[in-house]
C-alpha cells in the first residue's frame, strides 16, 4: 500500500474513508483539521487565534501548518500514513515535496476526491462529530447516523456540531478551496501525480474500494496510464 495524500473539497468524506483505512490497513491518519482543533481545545492563545480563523472558514498560516505536519511526519518511523487536509496551498505542496524527499519517503499517491458543492454542503451541514475520538457522523444520511441519538457509537461521548459547519462558513471554506487548493490540483496534475476519483453518486463502500485499489496498485512508472484506465481512476 502507498501513503495517501487526499485532496478534496471540504466535507467530501476524507475523514470517514481514513477511519476505515486506519482500522483495516493500519494507516496513521494525519488530519490537519484535527491537529488544529486539538490546539483549540487546549484553550491556548494560539488555539484561540486558530479557532477564530477556522470559524470564519479561513486558512491558518502556511508556516504554522507546515511545522505541525513536519513534526508529525518525523514521528512516523516508516509507518503508512494518510495526509488529510494538507497540502491546501501551493506553498504547502512545494514544502511537502521537500519534507518527503528529506525523509526519503517516496511511496506516495495523491488522490483527488471530486464532489459537487451541493453534496459537500449537505454533508457539512448535517455532520456531527465526537470531540473525544474524532469520529464523524451524519444526522440525516443513512449509514452514517449514530446508533443512539447524539452519542458516539465507539466511546459514548456526546456528539457536537463543528463551529465551521454553518451555511456561511461552508461557503467561505469552499471558496478558499477553489482559490487556494485549485492550484494544488493543477500542480499535481501537470506532474502526472494526481489520481481523480469522482465520488458524488457512489456509495461509501465503492469509494473505499476505489481508494484501496489506487493505494495498492498505483505506480509512478510507465504503467501509470494503463493503471488509470483499468481502475477507472483518471488524471483529468
Ligand atoms: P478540516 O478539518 O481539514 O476540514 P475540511 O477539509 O473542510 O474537511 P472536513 O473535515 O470538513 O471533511 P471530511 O472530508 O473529513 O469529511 P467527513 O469524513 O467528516 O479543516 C478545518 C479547518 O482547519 C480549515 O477550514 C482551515 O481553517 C484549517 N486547516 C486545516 N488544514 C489546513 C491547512 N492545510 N492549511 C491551512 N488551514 C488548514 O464527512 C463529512 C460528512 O459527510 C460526515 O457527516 C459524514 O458522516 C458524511 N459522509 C461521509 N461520506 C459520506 C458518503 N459517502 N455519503 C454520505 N455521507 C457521507
Amino acid at each position: 500500500m502507498k501513503n495517501i495524500i487526499f485532496i478534496a473539497p471540504p466535507a467530501a468524506g476524507k475523514g470517514t474513508i481514513s477511519d476505515y483505512l486506519v482500522e483495516n490497513y493500519n494507516y496513521v491518519h494525519l488530519s490537519t483539521g484535527d491537529l488544529l482543533r486539538t490546539e483549540v481545545s487546549l484553550g491556548t492563545l494560539l488555539g484561540k487565534e486558530i479557532d477564530e480563523l477556522i470559524t470564519k472558514g479561513k486558512l491558518v498560516s502556511d508556516d504554522l501548518i507546515i511545522s505541525l505536519v513536519n513534526n508529525e511526519l518525523t514521528k512516523l518511523n516508516g509507518r503508512l500514513f494518510i495526509l488529510d487536509g494538507f497540502p491546501r496551498t501551493l506553498g504547502q505542496a512545494h514544502k511537502l515535496d521537500q519534507m518527503l524527499a528529506s525523509l526519503g519517503v517516496t511511496n506516495n499517491v495523491v488522490i483527488y476526491l471530486d464532489i459537487d458543492v451541493e453534496e459537500a454542503s449537505k454533508r457539512a451541514l448535517g455532520r456531527v462529530i465526537c470531540p473525544n475520538c474524532k469520529r464523524s457522523y451524519h444526522l440525516y444520511n443513512e449509514g452514517f447516523k449514530p446508533l443512539n441519538d447524539n452519542l458516539c457509537d465507539d466511546c459514548n461521548t456526546v456528539l457536537e456540531k463543528r463551529s465551521d459547519d454553518t451555511e456561511v462558513t461552508f461557503k467561505n471554506r469552499f471558496l478558499s478551496y477553489l482559490t487556494n487548493t485549485g492550484p494544488v490540483i493543477d500542480y499535481y496534475k501537470k506532474q502526472n501525480r494526481l489520481v481523480k476519483i469522482s465520488i458524488n453518486d457512489k456509495s461509501i463502500t465503492d469509494v473505499i474500494k476505489e481508494v484501496i485499489k489506487v493505494a495498492s496498485e498505483y505506480s509512478t512508472s510507465s504503467k501509470e496510464a494503463e493503471f488509470r484506465l483499468k481502475s477507472g481512476g483518471s488524471n483529468d
